[in-house]
Formats: C-alpha cells, structure tokens, sequence
C-alpha cells in the first residue's frame, strides 16, 4: 500500500512512475508521477486518477482506505489522460458517485471515454461541495494547462491541488518538499514549466490574481512532490518564469557538419564571457530540446546557428526551434549564424525567419554567415555578436 497521509483524513493514492523517459516528447530523466488524491468524510471524494496502465495501483491504494461503494465524489480536474485515464475504471467500480467537473472538462470526458452512464455534477466555480468538516471550492484555471482545467481547494485545510501547475516530472518517494534537495525539485519544476506551460503564462498570471486572497498552507500538485515547506519559493519562481525574466543569461544552441558553424559558435561563446552573466552553448547532437526549453526560459538573449544541409537547417536545429516556437518563450533578444557551401540565403535564413516567428528581437537585422571554414575576421564578427549579447543582459539586470 503506497497511500499517504497529507493532512488529517486526506491522502495520496497516486502512483510513481519510475521508468518514464518521454512525456510527449518532453524527456523526463527524473521519471514522473500521478498524484491523485482521497478526502475521507462524511462524504468521500476522490480527486483526479493515474494514468491508464497504473489503475490497478490507483484502485488498490484506495481500496485501502474506504470500500469503493463508500465513494460520493470524484473530481476531475484535467481531463488530459494521464490524470483522467483511470477514471473509467473507478466509475465503474463506483457507480454510485458524481463526477465532479467543469462543463468542458465533461465535454472533453466523453470525447475520451463511454461517460453515458457517469453522473455529472457541474461545479465551473459557483459550486462549493461540502463534505463534512472539508469544503471544496473549486477554481477555473483555462489554458493551465488544457481550457478545462480546474484547481481544487480544500477551504478549511488550506490546501491546494492545483493540478499541473506547480509539478515536476520527477519520480520520488519522499512525496513532499522537505524530503527532497530544494534546488534538484525547483530545476524540475522550472523545467516542468517550461516545457508544459511555458506557452501559458498570461493565463497563468491571471490564476495568479485569482488566487491571490487565499491562504495556502500546502499545494498538491499533479505531478511530482508536494510543496509544504518551500511554497514561498515555489510561488516566487513561477511569479518569475510566467514573464519568462531574465537571469543574465545567454544560451548559445547549434548544430554543426564539419566544425565550421562550431566555431563560431565557440567565438560567440568568447565574446559573450562577461563577469556576471551566465553564458551556456549546446551542441544539439549531445543535448536535446527538454534541456534547451529549460535553459532558455530565462535567457536574456539566444544564439542559432546551422549550416546549410540540402538548401536548408539542420533537422536538429529545426526541431529545436519548432520546439521553441510552440512554447513562445517571450523578450528574448537573438542572433543567427552558421556556415554556408555555396548557396548563401539558405539554412542561416531559415534560422532567422524562426527567431522572427518567435517574436525574438533580432540583435543583427543579418545571419552571421561562413562560407566553408570561418576566416579570422568572420570570428572576429562573432565574437563581437556575443559581446553584444552580453552588454544587453547586463543592462537587463
Ligand atoms: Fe499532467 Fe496536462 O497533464
């Protein structure tokens, strides 16, 4: 039996999920968790599931604490699969309880699943569902991280399951903050922002304002450990990340096919050395897109480069920077270079009509292009570029 008590009469009976190493793409080194949670009343609620393949887990650590036939509630907050996809199941072995939801989170249900049989009760925020000595008052978070998505505050514990936000993929058995390294959860959690709800920082902003009145003495999150003696830091770092501020910092992002683009990114590198920002240069074959979301995130400036393969970037590069271009990281100043053969408004264009799709506001109007091998004065070129980046950071600090 895994549950664990978070508060009196309120346990997790989620599940870890060690192995995971690709959440939709997003590589999750650190593996995951699904954290639902059980509210044991008067009346019994169940708030959100596990991922499909974990139900038997879910179902055992539930069964360990009340029969299935004693369950009134079960909230769904997010109807993405991983915290809905062992729904189906507990409603059938619970037919008796309400799900509780938003309209589009219903809607949303019963494109995923047979709901037809599923009691609904709609909440969408003018509901409080009272059971027993725990009121529940239910919060509207849309685009944090799907339209439908909900919080649930637990009124009299003060506490908040805040669904995505404030997660980490990071798999653990010490469950909350204070068993865990405070700087390994909080690179998770940036890193978990980032790459999930990066996209999403007005919304979030807005959740921010809505919230801002309640008192919270724990935060459940959907994924990860719970934050009990760190909310400060939590809550601070996200007002941080949903303007994606800068932190004096450079992050320099290539791919290269005979060094020549590596060079020059070596140069920029160089250049951009200043006391006090932070400079960090990826060679894309060695570090993938989760790692380059999370460094970017709080990046003053960004530099491209690719060589030109068949008329065009790198696959790499291009992956890196579709990648990019759907999380909307925003203020970010950025250049583009890299080497060329013979056809010279190529790959390096493709770099920078990125970076305009991005909004990024371009340092250099131009690539800085090589053909074949740089010359000195090329990296000299470079070098300047990153000296140029690097005085913006530090007026941005
Ligand atoms: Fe963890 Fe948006 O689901």
């Amino acid at each position: 039996m895994e549950a664990t008590i978070l508060k009196e009469n309120i346990f997790w009976v989620g599940c870890v999920d060690w192995n995971i190493r690709d959440f939709h793409g997003y590589t999750t080194n650190k593996g995951s968790s699904y954290n639902a949670y059980l509210i044991r009343d008067k009346k019994i609620a169940v708030i959100d599931s596990v991922k499909a393949q974990f139900s038997d887990q879910f179902l055992k650590n539930i069964e360990s604490l009340i029969p299935f036939e004693n369950v009134d509630y079960v909230v769904c907050n997010h109807a993405e699969p991983d915290h809905s996809g062992s729904i189906p199941v507990l409603m059938q072995k619970c037919p008796q309880a309400e799900l509780v939801c938003n309209d589009k989170c219903k809607n949303a249900l019963s494109m995923y699943y047979d709901t037809k049989n599923w009691k609904f009760k709609i909440v969408d925020e003018v509901i409080d569902l009272a059971l027993g000595n725990n009121t529940l008052k239910f919060v509207n978070t849309p685009m944090a991280h799907w339209p439908e998505s909900m919080a649930t505050y637990a009124l009299e514990k003060k506490l908040l399951f805040s669904m995505d936000g404030f997660g980490q993929h990071y798999a653990s058995s010490g469950r909350f903050d204070c068993k865990e390294n405070l700087a390994d959860i909080l690179y998770e959690a940036k890193k978990y922002y980032a790459n999930i709800l990066m996209l999403y920082g007005k919304p979030i902003e807005a959740v921010f304002n809505k919230i801002a009145n309640i008192k919270i003495e724990m935060i459940a999150p959907s994924h990860g450990i719970i934050w009990k003696e760190h909310i400060e830091d939590i809550i601070s770092a996200y007002k941080k990340w949903i303007y994606c501020k800068p932190a004096g910092k450079i992050v320099i992002f290539y791919d290269s096919m005979w060094k020549s683009t590596e060079m020059m990114a070596n140069a920029i590198y160089e250049g951009a050395l200043m006391d006090g920002i932070e400079v960090k240069k990826y060679d894309l074959k060695y570090t993938g897109i989760t790692d380059i979301a999370t460094e970017v995130l709080d990046a003053n400036a960004i530099a491209v480069g690719s060589p030109t393969l068949n008329k065009t970037l790198m696959p790499k590069v291009a992956e890196a920077l579709t990648y990019l271009k759907g999380l909307a990281p925003a203020n970010k100043y950025a250049i583009a270079f890299g080497s060329y053969g013979w056809a010279k408004k190529s790959g390096q264009h493709d770099v920078l009509e990125y970076l305009k799709q991005m909004n990024c506001k371009l340092v250099l109007e131009e690539p800085i292009q090589s053909q074949f091998v740089p010359t000195e004065e090329v990296l000299e070129r470079c070098r300047e570029a990153g000296k140029m980046l690097a005085k913006i950071a530090a007026e941005q600090r």
